[in-house]
């Protein structure tokens, strides 16, 4: 059956892009340097000043930067870091490249993130780190996580690509890792086309980080480090002046642009918790904000692949979550990762099996992708709300 139109308006279009954009790009064109324009620079000092950090690079892709971050900590091929299972991959394989092995765990089911319980159990005389992803927006569980990393001596990289914004007890995400990173990809909350940032206030950290892919400014470390100038670690992660030039402005309307995000998100909060479901509310050392927005039926049971079809044949744009585990992914499943990995001989280090995490694979299970609705809201939001309400109605047979 072909599903009912519905209009969205403009309150699903993202990325939000005016003459002020227009203009940053242009100035850049105009100056003509098109590689390593200033801009670069300026944004730097953006981030920096946002997350409250002492050092700033700004990266191609969210991906290089966390690359760059797995480097930076100068680990040993066969150390172990902690991942959630439950996060883009690009969260987790940069570090293969450094021989570094990823070790999933858990998501707790309260805030999505890595679950520190399950974490715990993971750790092993070989644990150097773990990769903190405050999922969707939603800052993980700092306390118990730092409180880990502390007893146990790990560096925390934390991958705020989804938390442009967000606070927990009044730090930004970008200042709760001893490294963080930013993607600046056009989905996220402070679009640059392509790009990322990363953060530390650790002058070794940073080095290293440029010394990996930003081969002009390697000359400019005033240090051993400098004799890299000729040649870098072996990649290149400058981001693009005009990618740049975007970012500063989108990172200037960022508050703007998550406000009225909040408040479109709020409201269909308000009238979707009452039909059953939990839609991740932050207690109040927390602000979070909405890279998505994914909710649960608090009924364990419930059939969710029904309840997003009938939905669907509503016009509404509901669906599954769309990070699969990555574990269970075929490169993984398939040992390619080890073809990267080159780990050192007699490492015994292995993935953890498909069928692990059921308690990450029973919540994921459960959940409902909505649109983020980004733009001026026109009444969508309210017939969302509705058509939640009849549909449910009509199944649960009222
Ligand atoms: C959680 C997370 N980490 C890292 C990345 C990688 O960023 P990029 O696409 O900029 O390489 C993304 C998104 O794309 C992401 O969602």
């Amino acid at each position: 059956m072909k599903p009912k139109a519905l209009d969205h308006g403009p309150t699903t279009h993202w990325p939000n892009l005016d003459e002020q954009d227009e203009a940053a790009v242009l100035r850049i064109l105009r100056d003509g340097d098109i590689s390593t324009h200033g801009v670069i620079r300026e944004l730097e000092a953006d981030y920096a000043a946002f997350t409250g950090r002492e050092f700033a690079l700004a990266h191609n892709s969210g991906t290089a930067g966390l690359m760059a971050a797995f480097h930076a900590l100068d680990l040993q091929p066969g150390d172990e870091i902690l991942v959630p299972t439950a996060t883009f991959w690009a969260s987790i394989l940069p570090m293969l490249w450094f021989g570094l092995v990823p070790v999933f765990c858990e998501s707790e089911m309260e805030r999505l993130g890595p679950d520190p319980d399950d974490m715990r159990k993971r750790i092993t005389p070989r644990t150097r780190a773990m990769v903190v992803v405050h999922l969707w927006g939603l800052p993980a569980k700092m306390t118990e996580l730092r409180a880990l990393a502390d007893e146990f001596d790990l560096k925390i990289v934390e991958d705020a690509s989804h938390a442009h914004g967000a606070t927990w007890r009044g730090i930004p995400a970008g200042r709760l890792g001893d490294i963080s990173v930013f993607s600046l990809q056009g989905d996220k909350l402070a679009p640059a086309g392509e790009g990322g940032v990363l953060l530390t206030d650790d002058a070794t950290y940073y080095e290293r980080a440029l010394c990996l892919g930003d081969i002009t400014r390697i000359i400019e470390i005033d240090g051993p480090a400098r004799r890299f100038a000729a040649t870098s670690f072996g990649i290149k992660t400058r981001i693009a002046p005009m990618s740049a030039a975007l970012a500063r402005v989108q990172l200037a309307k960022l508050p703007a642009h998550n406000a009225r995000r909040n408040a479109n998100l709020q409201r269909l909060s308000a009238g979707v918790e009452p039909l059953g479901f939990e839609t991740f509310l932050p207690p109040a050392h927390i602000e979070r904000v909405y890279f998505e927005f994914l909710i649960r039926h608090r009924d364990g049971d419930f059939d969710n692949a029904g309840l997003i079809e009938a939905l669907q044949a509503e016009g509404l744009q509901v669906s599954c979550p769309r990070y699969p585990l990555v574990h269970q992914q075929p490169f993984f499943t398939e040992g390619h990762w080890k073809q990267i990995a080159r780990l050192p001989e007699g490492s015994h280090a292995e993935i953890a099996d498909p069928e692990e995490f059921s308690q990450t694979a029973r919540g994921n299970a459960r959940m409902l992708r909505l649109p983020a609705f980004p733009g001026q809201d026109q009444g969508i939001i309210d017939a969302y709300i509705e058509a939640f309400r009849q549909t449910l109605a009509r199944i649960e047979g009222k």
